[in-house]
């Protein structure tokens, strides 16, 4: 609830825990309820419905419609991502304009991050994936059945980075799915 109120000081999350307790359903959940947001064309500022209908967008814009509504959340899969980046030709360019493109929505959610059966290979496409969501400053929310400890161990570049962009959120209790 308070991400989508919007009373958060950093947007990206890691949901982590043990399976079926909730963690890509509430991503998914977030993902739905985002609140709709435009863009100004000209200058690019990011502005909630609200805002606009409020007309609380700053004197100084003259707002130039019609505004930039951008794809809000991608989903994608850790396992699919990865072959995704197999895929994309072995280009760094193209692989860099894949990720971008990822991260072009408001949010980005991937899903099910196992760090058993890492590859160097899959390990450089995390970090590429990370670093420019750290250097873009765009949210993402990871779900994974890694421990904080084996994150933590992992690949320090890439802990480095979430720690200052994530909000860390353990799940605990049973598994909805035996219930
Ligand atoms: N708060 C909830 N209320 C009702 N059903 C829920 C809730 N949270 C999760 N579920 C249901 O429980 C099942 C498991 O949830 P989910 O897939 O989100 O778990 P997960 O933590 O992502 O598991 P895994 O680590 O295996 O991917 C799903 O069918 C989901 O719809
Ligand atoms: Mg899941």
């Amino acid at each position: 609830m308070s991400y989508i109120r919007e009373e958060l000081d950093k947007y990206s999350a890691v949901f982590f825990g043990n399976c079926g307790l909730g963690k890509t359903h509430l991503a998914i959940a977030i993902a739905k309820n985002l609140r709709p947001i435009v863009y100004d064309r000209r200058t690019g500022m990011r502005y909630t419905k609200e805002q606009i209908i409020n007309k609380d967008y700053g004197v100084y814009y003259a707002f130039s419609y019609p505004p930039i509504k951008k794809p809000q959340t991608n989903f994608i899969n850790a396992d699919e991502y990865f072959v995704r980046c197999n895929e994309v030709t072995f280009n760094k360019e193209s692989k860099i304009t894949y990720v971008k493109e990822l991260l072009r929505s408001e949010l980005l959610i991937l899903d099910d991050l196992s760090l058993a059966n890492m590859t160097d290979a899959k390990n450089e496409n995390l970090y590429l994936l990370i670093n420019s969501a750290y250097l873009d400053c765009r949210n993402i929310i990871i779900t994974t059945n890694a421990t904080l400890a084996q994150l933590k161990h992992y690949d320090v570049r890439i802990f480095s980075r979430l720690a200052e962009m994530c909000h860390f959120q353990e799940f605990t209790g049973q598994d909805w799915r035996l219930k």
